[in-house]
């Protein structure tokens, strides 16, 4: 067997390690042996590059060898060191700024392919130009837009969106003006080849520049609130960009990943504006969030008089109940209340009291935010259900304690066709006989928008940190 026949051979094993890690990483129980699969195809595809890459090595092997040893050590170093370092709530920055380094690697290996590869006249070299071009293209704005998410989400840049006067008029010139630059350098392209130069570099130049502008310009658009999804749809872009650049280098395993990258990213990014019930193209063309915090438009709750409860009383409702959800949101992050509640939770298990978390998709701010902070405090995975699998059990359940969710609980995205969240779907907690609600304040959630949950007969405010909150009850129990 050739080296060149067992790199692909390597490569391919490698692709399906890829699409079973995917598989296994859609479920709790399997995520751990999906992220195992992945390490192991992402080794494999590491060899297999460096095997192929002594082959063809036009210096002498050993230099190559240590050149690809001395890049690896370094990567190696800083990725150990990052990932060691780096705080789950820092997550999505780390993640923006993976993004912005697939994205230039896509622009550096676009213009290499350019610069360096010989191209002979025909259809051949029109569909390397534009493989070169798009790659670019996509690689420039994955860079730029992830630089700034990366800035938005570790709070170095403003969250506000930025709005300019006619800002999608801008965004469309942009691709107009790459549009035209295409056919420039398609044009080039081919009298650079009778000349033997790079007639197209002028071109792919400028096109570059538009493209650093016009990612800059599209996220820095988009409100603080809104990144979770931006970066998800940063994910999409350097699959893209990965894509491009395997069909540049010809390299099969790097377009089927860069494929499995694009797709699943911007599948998340739909599912993520499904349950927030934005409509993707919304999120895309910016301008939401800008003033956060503030209450929305539309609507007509009007605010009520509601019940206060204190962390012994509900201490005796729990005593006294026989089912339990618990039902956890942003605030059960920002108060760190996870461990309490997991203890809160084990306690009720072990008097014999039947306990689920009900999670609903985009509660806190993270996909799988909340499933990340059970996990962490050692919540069996058994205990945690999706929102499908348990909405139809609240009817039958005693006590709900929220934690710290609002616009995931919010009755108005049912029943007021005017409000802006109408369509989202929700927990429907106040089926329950009893909701117990844990915040601070008569605050709006995320969404700005007032919660008529609050001011329900069956709904009792348990105000103040849900940390101390969940310990009291502990304490009391
Ligand atoms: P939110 O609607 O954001 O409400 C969180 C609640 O937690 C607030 O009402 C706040 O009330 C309370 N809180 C904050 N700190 C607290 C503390 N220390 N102790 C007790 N309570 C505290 O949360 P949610 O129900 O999880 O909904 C998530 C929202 O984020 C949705 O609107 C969703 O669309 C949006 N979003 C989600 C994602 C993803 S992917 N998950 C991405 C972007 C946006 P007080 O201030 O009164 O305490």
């Amino acid at each position: 067997m050739t080296v060149e026949s067992a790199v692909q051979a390597g490569y391919l094993v490698a692709a399906v390690l890829f699409v079973l890690s995917l598989a296994g990483l859609s479920k709790q129980e399997t995520a751990r042996r999906g992220v195992l699969l992945g390490m192991t195809g992402m080794g494999l595809a590491l060899a297999a590059t460096v095997a192929l890459a002594l082959d063809r090595s036009e210096r002498p092997v050993g230099v190559t060898a240590a050149l690809i040893l001395l890049v690896l050590l370094v990567g190696a170093a800083v990725g150990t060191w990052r990932a060691r370092t780096v705080e789950m709530t820092q997550m999505p920055e780390l993640i923006a700024l993976l993004h912005s380094f697939v994205g230039a690697a896509a622009v550096l290996v676009g213009y290499g392919s350019y610069l360096t590869e010989s191209r002979t006249a025909g259809a051949g070299a029109t569909v390397h130009n534009v493989e070169v071009f798009l790659g670019v293209l996509i690689g420039a704005v994955t860079f730029t837009g992830s630089v700034v998410a990366f800035g938005k989400l570790s709070a170095r840049l403003r969250s506000s969106p930025l709005l300019l006067p006619g800002r999608n008029w801008l965004n469309l010139a942009a691709l107009v003006a790459c549009g035209a630059l295409l056919w420039w350098f398609l044009a080039a392209g081919s009298t650079a080849r009778s000349t033997g130069g790079g007639a197209g570099l002028v071109p792919l130049l400028l096109m570059t520049v538009v493209a650093l502008a016009l990612g800059w310009h599209l996220v820095a658009a988009i409100g603080g609130g809104d990144m979770p999804v931006v970066v998800s749809m940063l994910n999409s872009y350097s699959g893209w960009a990965a894509a491009a650049a395997g069909f540049m280098l010809g390299n099969d395993l790097l377009v089927i990943t860069g494929a499995l990258v694009g797709s699943s990213g911007a599948i998340l990014s739909y599912l993520m504006c499904r349950a927030m019930n934005r409509s993707f193209v919304s999120v895309i063309l910016g301008g939401f969030g800008a003033e956060p915090g503030a209450v929305a438009e539309g609507g007509a709750v009007e605010p009520g008089s509601y019940r206060e409860t204190t962390a012994l009383e509900v201490a005796d409702r729990l005593t006294a109940a026989r089912s339990v959800i618990v039902v956890p949101g942003y605030g059960m992050a920002v108060a760190k209340a996870q461990y309490p509640v997991a203890d809160l939770v084990a306690r009720l298990a072990a008097r014999g009291t039947t306990v689920r978390f009900g999670i609903h998709p985009v509660a806190g701010r993270l996909p799988g935010h909340m499933n990340v902070l059970l996990a962490e405090a050692k919540v069996p995975y058994d205990q945690v259900l999706g929102m499908d699998e348990i909405n139809d059990d609240f009817p039958e359940t005693d006590v709900v304690l929220v934690i710290g969710a609002n616009d995931t609980v919010n009755p108005a995205a049912q029943d007021d066709p005017a409000s802006p969240i109408a369509g989202m779907p929700v927990l429907e907690v106040w089926r329950a006989r009893e909701v117990v609600v844990f915040k601070r304040s008569m605050a709006t959630g995320y969404a700005g928008v007032q919660n008529p949950l609050f001011f329900r007969e069956n709904t009792a405010m348990l105000f103040g940190d849900a940390k101390e909150q969940v310990e009291l009850i502990v304490a009391a129990l």
